[in-house]
């Protein structure tokens, strides 16, 4: 499973790229606003960071806005993924985009149905918001077993990745993988929450202090 970084944050990222486990980032317009300045050149910076996907979400709310903006952010660096809201009109610059060699990662996905119609105008990625999903009291984790069953049926889908987004805990990592999403992209805070465990903090302690006790007056 690929692991990406859900900031802006160029220390967070270089943060998690030094662990060895970062194999992408996803931005939106949120995480942006939390660090300000130029969004193309923070977008160039992390794709200087990373050679993994880099998603840089379009604000406009029409197909031809959509693409110009998707064109734009798609010079940038190879590997940005332009981000696109699953709307009728984002269906319609994900395929113009898709036709013209770019990559796009389709985010606000809430269903099946909406994951489903993305991978077929051609989105490279599409994002099921689980978090959001459990916050107004649903089980966001049903739309990833959803779609990693319909994806398992059908062979025409295989352009497209399933990546898990708005996670908001360790769980819900573990749970994405065992349903079969391809990425999960998280926050700093929970890739670092999946390291930890007090059993290996204590056991550290132990080896330590029997290290000590045994190479004590050698
Ligand atoms: C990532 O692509 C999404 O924009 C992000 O995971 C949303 O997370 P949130 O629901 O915590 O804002």
């Amino acid at each position: 499973m690929k692991f990406f970084l859900d900031t802006a944050d160029i220390e967070e990222i270089k943060t998690g790229i030094k662990w060895g486990v970062v194999d992408g980032v996803t931005t939106n317009p949120s995480l942006y606003a939390k660090v300000g300045g130029s969004y193309e050149e923070i977008l160039k910076e992390i794709c200087g960071l990373t050679k993994g996907p880099v998603s840089a979400e379009v604000m406009s709310d029409d197909a031809d806005g959509m693409v110009k903006e998707g064109l734009a952010f798609a010079k940038i660096a190879p590997n940005i993924v332009v981000k696109v809201a699953l709307t009728t009109a984002g269906l319609e610059a994900i395929s113009r985009l898709a036709a013209e060699g770019i990559k796009t990662n389709c985010t606000l996905i809430f269903t099946a149905n909406q994951g489903l119609m993305a991978a077929k105008a051609g989105a490279s990625l599409i994002s099921p918001f689980v978090g959001r999903l459990d916050d107004i009291n649903e089980d966001g984790m049903i739309v990833i077993q959803e779609l990693a069953e319909i994806f398992a049926n059908y062979e025409g889908l295989d352009h497209c990745e399933i990546l898990a987004a708005s996670i908001r805990h360790p769980r819900h990592v573990t749970e994405s993988a065992l349903a079969g999403a391809h990425v999960a992209t998280m926050p700093l805070k929970v890739l670092e929450q999946m390291t930890k465990h007090p059993l290996t903090d204590k056991g550290i302690a132990i080896f330590k202090s029997d290290w000590a006790k045994a190479t004590s007056g050698k």
